[in-house]
């Protein structure tokens, strides 16, 4: 029998993987394995004893990868697990990034305790006039599962989809260059489309790949949606971008003090993965691995 504790931000983000509510700080010298979401286990000094950790969610920088390794402790996450989450809230912020869905609500909002309001509505009503996503050119950078999620999508939603990941070419990620153009470089997504989203980890290579440089390669009214990592992006290059005309709107999952309250930044509460299923998928995938390992000595997806 082993003994595993999960650990995970219950009460701060509202998840509650199996309806026990466990907080950081806990005690882990006994456990054999730790499954976690998004709490963070940097502050930890792990007991020798401890064997695995699985991390119910993709990105794994909430884990101290290094002190595991050198512990000989097993990492575990669940790709795929959330990804149609994730890429429902994708699709939902190409058409937040359009149509000016947000600033409609909010100035409709004003509207309350003024005469006419059918009437206000009908001459200010032009002033949130955005484009439509069909037949326009989406680039994805990252294409494990999903940045193919997204990219399915959008190809049925009439986008010309562009693909880019340095480790993986269009056609192996699940032979996707049927229907989704293959970017040669990052270059050439920053030139060519009109929605950028990104879908990679957060590495020391991609820490601020969305920068002044490669902004200043984009299309002029380009739409960034940003729900892998936050420091991904250099905020105050986007920021500096939305000034200058450059970038129309930035989307992101990722709360920042200094872009919150931004013109046309629009930033949800890391919402990518908040769904019932996505959940379940995540919690029971994690406890499999974890299970197969601490059983049977198998390793998936480490
Ligand atoms: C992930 O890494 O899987 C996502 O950020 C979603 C999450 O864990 O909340």
């Amino acid at each position: 029998m082993y003994k595993i504790k999960l650990m995970n931000k219950i009460s701060k983000v509202g998840t509650d993987l199996f309806g026990q509510q466990y907080q950081i700080g806990e005690d882990i010298e006994n456990e054999d394995g730790i499954l976690v979401r998004s709490a963070s286990l940097h502050d930890y000094q792990f007991p020798s004893t401890l064997l695995a950790i699985a991390r119910a969610g993709a990105g794994v920088n909430n884990i101290p990868i290094d002190q595991c390794s050198e512990q000989g402790i097993v990492v575990f996450n669940t790709p795929g697990a959330n990804a149609n989450a994730v890429k429902e809230l994708v699709l939902c912020a190409l058409f937040l990034s359009s149509r000016q869905i947000v600033e409609g609500i909010d100035w409709v909002k004003t509207l309350k305790g003024q005469e006419g309001v059918g009437k206000l509505v009908e001459k200010g009503k032009s002033q949130f006039v955005g484009p439509e996503i069909d037949g326009k050119k989406l680039g994805i950078i990252g294409l494990g599962a999903i940045g193919v999620h997204v990219a399915n999508a959008a190809i049925k939603l009439g986008m010309e989809v562009y693909g880019y990941d340095p480790y993986i070419s269009v056609d192996a990620a699940w032979g996707m260059s049927k229907w989704v153009k293959n970017a040669q470089n990052m270059d050439t997504i920053f030139s060519e489309c009109d929605y950028i989203t990104l879908h990679a980890p957060s590495t020391p290579e991609t820490k601020a790949m969305i920068n002044q440089e490669s902004i200043a390669k984009m299309k002029d009214g380009v739409r960034i949606i940003n729900f892998a990592r936050a420091d991904l992006v250099d905020s105050q290059a986007v920021l500096e971008g939305i000034q200058k005309g450059k970038i129309k709107k930035y989307i992101t999952d990722f709360a920042t003090e200094d872009i919150i309250d931004q013109k046309d930044v629009i930033v949800m509460p890391h919402l990518g993965a908040s769904t019932p299923e996505s959940e379940d998928n995540c919690a029971i995938m994690a406890v499999k691995e974890m299970q197969d390992y601490l059983e049977n000595g198998n390793i998936t997806h480490s």
